[in-house]
């Protein structure tokens, strides 16, 4: 426990249980848009809790938010990393909290934290892909992907959103990936062997769908966050080089995020021009829905 720029408790490379609660956070009222307004003497700080803030997208985000004056909890396993954050945003709150979603101890920990903190956005951002033949993909990783890309978040969301229910106002960003949409590409035309990465992205969408569908009356936005390519520390971790590869900053998609939460997209492609392309997507789904009936298909008789 230390005490960060602004004189106020904070954690610091430790692990998230036992974290006490924030002292005065009860009321957020404002949402976020890419051009959020300062914050108002008067008004309660808005807090977000950002997950994989320690590079990449995730620490755009916190640096983002907190420039707009969110109070932030940034959550990941490198904690010097999450702590040069409390230096680079002096004027909020930033409480680092180390802890390995990889696995249920972590994901309950960072779920406790966000049914007891009243967070007006939840940035469900961490991630691995761990792209490797199916057959030759090691127990331990699957496992690890699907708790960060899967567990991790529907936890998280699930703990916080009571809250923003309640207060009437919240917005959740699940960062998936365009890969959710790649499960029928052929081998030939996209040789990733990526099978639970993008099945994780895919339940990313649809539970990113169906809750802004439950929560949108109550006041809470659900965004499911499709960046393609994006030049962070991503590939590299997992010994991929694609310097050489055209690819979109951190920066711009989260511009991206928050302006799509703004207009009110639940599916938000930074990199497709033709927005119209993910409502075809939609419509696709609904209609394959809703073209079943109770008889066997004439094809399968
Ligand atoms: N880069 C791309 O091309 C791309 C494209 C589409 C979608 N995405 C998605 O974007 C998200 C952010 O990735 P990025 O591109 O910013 O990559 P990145 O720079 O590698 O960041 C990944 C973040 O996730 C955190 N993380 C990974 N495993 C974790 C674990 N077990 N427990 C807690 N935190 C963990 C990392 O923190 P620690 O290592 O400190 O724990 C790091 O902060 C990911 O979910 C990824 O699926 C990326």
């Amino acid at each position: 426990m230390g005490l960060d720029a602004g004189g106020n408790q904070r954690e610091g490379g430790v692990r998230p249980r036992g974290v006490p609660q924030a002292p005065h956070e009860s009321q957020r009222t404002m949402t976020p848009t890419a051009d959020t307004p300062s914050r108002d003497p008067h008004s309660r700080p808005r807090l977000a809790l950002v997950t994989g803030a320690s590079s990449g997208i995730g620490r755009a985000f916190a640096l983002r938010l907190g420039a707009n004056g969110f109070d932030l909890i940034v959550v990941g396993r490198r904690g010097e990393r999450l702590e040069q954050l409390v230096g680079e945003l002096p004027n909020v709150t930033v409480r680092p909290v180390v802890a390995d979603l990889g696995g249920d101890a972590g994901v309950q920990a960072v779920a406790d934290l966000c049914g007891r903190e009243p967070l007006t956005l939840l940035v469900n951002n961490a991630g691995v892909a761990h792209y490797m033949p199916f057959v030759d993909l090691p127990a331990d990783k699957a496992s690890e992907l699907l708790h960060v890309k899967v567990v991790a978040p529907t936890m998280l969301a699930r703990a916080a959103a009571g809250g923003m229910v309640a207060r009437g106002d919240g917005a959740i960003i699940n960062v998936a990936g365009m890969l959710a949409f790649s499960g029928p590409a052929p081998l030939e035309r996209l040789p990733l062997r990526r099978a639970v990465y993008t099945a994780a992205l895919a339940h990313i969408v649809a539970l990113s769908q169906a809750l802004h569908e439950e929560l949108k009356a109550q006041g809470v936005r659900v965004q499911a966050l499709c960046p393609g390519v994006v030049a962070t520390e991503f590939h590299e971790r997992q010994g991929l080089d694609l310097s050489a590869v055209p690819r979109m900053s951190a920066d711009d998609v989260v511009t991206a995020s928050l302006r799509g939460l703004a207009l009110g997209e639940v599916v938000c492609a930074p990199g497709v021009e033709d927005a119209g392309l993910l409502d075809a997507v939609s419509q696709a789904d609904l209609a394959a829905f809703s073209g079943q009936a109770v008889g066997l298909a004439t094809r399968y008789r």
